[in-house]
């Protein structure tokens, strides 16, 4: 079973579309394990973001993602890593198909709602640099088994 981080941004918060969000990618079928809301220093932004260092955007980025407070979410479920970024859509709202996430809320790349772990690997290093292991809850639901 996968695990995928989930930050609902600065700009969804703000916006008041975190329950909208969060309800989607619930109703799908995936399991909250841990959620917190925090508002994200510049060191853990530029740790989480790390891999973008250097490029024209990183500053502005890590700006925006400390600008706010945020919620972090671990997301449990099959294919979780892959179905939640077909679910946020393209990076740039403008690209993102109806039905995603980023295509029915987002307009900017600046402001685009929602991050989700984009591979397995980064999926487990991106929890593990916002929860420690006693805050992600494993335990059963009577639906699981209608689920996968
Ligand atoms: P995220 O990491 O936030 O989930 O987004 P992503 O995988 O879809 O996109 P990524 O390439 O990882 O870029 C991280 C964030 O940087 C901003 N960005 N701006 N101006 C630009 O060309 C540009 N490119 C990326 C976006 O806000 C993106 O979410
Ligand atoms: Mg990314």
């Amino acid at each position: 079973m996968e695990r995928s981080l989930v930050l609902i941004k600065p700009d969804a918060i703000q916006r008041g579309l975190a329950g909208e969000i969060i309800t989607r990618l619930e109703r799908k079928g995936l399991k909250i394990v841990a959620l917190k809301m925090l508002h994200m220093d510049k060191a853990l932004a530029q740790r989480h973001y790390a891999v973008h260092k250097g490029k024209a955007f990183f500053d502005g980025l890590v700006n925006f993602i400390t600008s706010s407070p945020i919620i972090a979410i671990v997301f449990q479920g099959e294919n979780a890593v892959e179905i939640i970024r077909q679910m946020m859509g393209e990076t740039d709202p403008a690209n993102a198909h109806p039905g995603t996430i980023r295509g029915d809320f987002g307009i900017d790349i600046g402001y685009n709602l929602i991050h989700g772990s984009d591979s397995l690997e980064n999926a487990s290093k991106e929890i593990d640099l916002f929860f420690s292991g006693e805050e992600i809850l494993d335990y059963d639901r009577e639906i699981d088994k209608w689920i996968s």
